[in-house]
């Protein structure tokens, strides 16, 4: 049974069967840190394919042992990836095995536990901020504070082109990131159902920050 289409134009929703299955394992609360930590690495992977899927080529001339040929290669703007700190950090590997020339800033914020809105504390990204695409990382889309003030930093430091891959969606964060910034498209390996009191996804995977880097 596929998972159902997004209902959200923003919204991306990875359809490939092996996202969905490690998706599973990596809401288990049996999973261990380090089954989780690896979870999060391949599903970052997979959502980067799916996130690199329109990238422009251009004709490359290429020689093989045998005969000159022209083969491709992708054309367009050098890719930046932001992971959002902390959890974002368990995605970079696997979008860099992908796309091993990105170069990698850090956008530093956290979440009061009592506002649910997002606290900035650290931002650093490449010079050349208008010749790149940004893919902004982090494994959850909750009230979507978090990814809506990184994409309002990287856009005030000169950004015009960013994605979001994130692991976990729910409606209020989709929404809430669509709004402030229709432009930006969100990648996902799902779209689950609601948030809680506490504004934690439900039916989610707890707090990734803390089963990625075992901390609770
Ligand atoms: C988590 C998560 C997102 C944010 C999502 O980070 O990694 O950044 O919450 O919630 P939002 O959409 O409601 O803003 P957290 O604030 O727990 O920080 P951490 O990664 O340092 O644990
Ligand atoms: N941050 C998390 O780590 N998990 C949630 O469910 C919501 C925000």
């Amino acid at each position: 049974m596929p998972p159902a289409p997004s209902p959200y134009p923003t919204l991306a929703l990875a359809r490939h069967p092996l996202v969905h299955h490690k998706l599973t394992l990596l809401r288990d609360r049996h999973t261990s840190t380090k089954i989780f930590k690896e979870l999060v690495d391949e599903i970052a992977l997979l959502l980067a394919y799916e996130a690199t899927g329109d990238l422009p080529l251009e004709p490359a001339p290429v020689e093989t042992p045998l005969e000159p040929t022209v083969g491709y290669r992708v054309s367009g703007k050098k890719l930046t990836l932001v992971p959002i700190l902390r959890a974002g950090l368990g995605m970079v590997d696997g979008v860099l095995r992908l796309v091993p020339g990105a170069r990698v800033g850090h956008v530093g914020l956290y979440r009061d536990h009592d506002t649910l809105e997002p606290v900035d504390y650290y931002f650093r990204v490449p010079g050349d901020v208008a010749e790149r695409d940004f893919f902004v990382l982090d494994p959850m889309l909750a009230t979507g504070g978090s990814a809506t003030s990184a994409v309002s930093s990287l856009k005030r430091a000169g950004a015009r082109r960013i994605r979001l891959l994130c692991i976990v969606a729910a409606p209020a964060g989709v929404e809430r990131l669509a709004r402030a910034h229709p432009d930006v498209r969100v990648f996902a390996a799902a779209l689950d159902r609601e948030l809680n009191a506490q504004g934690y996804i439900l039916p989610g995977l707890g707090d990734a920050g803390d089963r990625l880097f075992g901390t609770r």
